[in-house]
């Protein structure tokens, strides 16, 4: 199901929901683009469990980047005292050759919108590593904040930032 269609003065691109034939595909830009790797049994697991938070962005009918989510009931971060829902983007990759055109902030967007639409969520959260400035950059600029420091969470040692924000996302905050 195409979930949005986006035109810039660079490339147009689509966001559609992922489907068993894109496994492939996924599966070399999550090898080629991060050092963190799956089997394909875990992309398979969270796309039966969660199927409208595991999204793809398409140009010209190639995949060019992926957001893979689940969903996780525990102790809110934001909101400290309560217990809820949480959005835990496990994955998220575009492609160098499109990067810096919107689509890995449009993926997250509507992965947010998603998870709170379909599967009621709270809050969303995520680890990243404290090196990676783009991605903190993207989710600063959609409202994430640095909850706190994973000390060696990555496998090389490096420190995660978990980041969190309340849900829904309004359609207000896009800039
Ligand atoms: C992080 C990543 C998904 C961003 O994808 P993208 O499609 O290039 O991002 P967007 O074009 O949607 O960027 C949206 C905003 O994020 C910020 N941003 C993205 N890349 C940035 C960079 N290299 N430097 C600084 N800010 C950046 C900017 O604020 C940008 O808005 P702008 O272009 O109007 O300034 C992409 O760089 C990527 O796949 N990186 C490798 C994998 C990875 O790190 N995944 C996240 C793991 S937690």
């Amino acid at each position: 199901m195409v979930i949005a269609i986006f035109a810039n003065n660079t490339k147009n691109f689509i966001i559609r929901e992922f489907t068993s034939e894109d496994l492939d595909t996924v599966i070399w830009i999550n090898r080629t683009v991060l050092p963190e790797n799956y089997p394909s049994f875990f992309f398979k697991m969270h796309h039966e469990r969660y199927p409208k938070a595991f999204l793809v962005a398409v140009i010209n009918d190639k995949i060019v980047g992926y957001v893979m989510c689940r969903v996780e009931k525990g102790r809110l971060y934001i909101k400290k005292d309560e217990e809820g829902l949480l959005g835990h983007v496990i994955s998220l990759a575009v492609i160098n050759e499109v990067r810096r055109q919107g689509i890995g902030k449009s993926l997250m967007i509507n992965a947010m919108n998603n998870l709170y639409k379909y599967y009621n969520v709270d809050e969303y959260y995520l680890e990243v590593r404290i090196s990676n400035n783009p991605a903190i950059a993207l989710y600063k600029k959609l409202g994430f904040q640095i909850i706190k420091t994973i000390k060696g969470y990555y496998l090389d040692g490096e420190d995660a930032y978990v980041m969190a924000r309340t849900a829904p996302y309004l359609e207000t905050e896009d800039n």
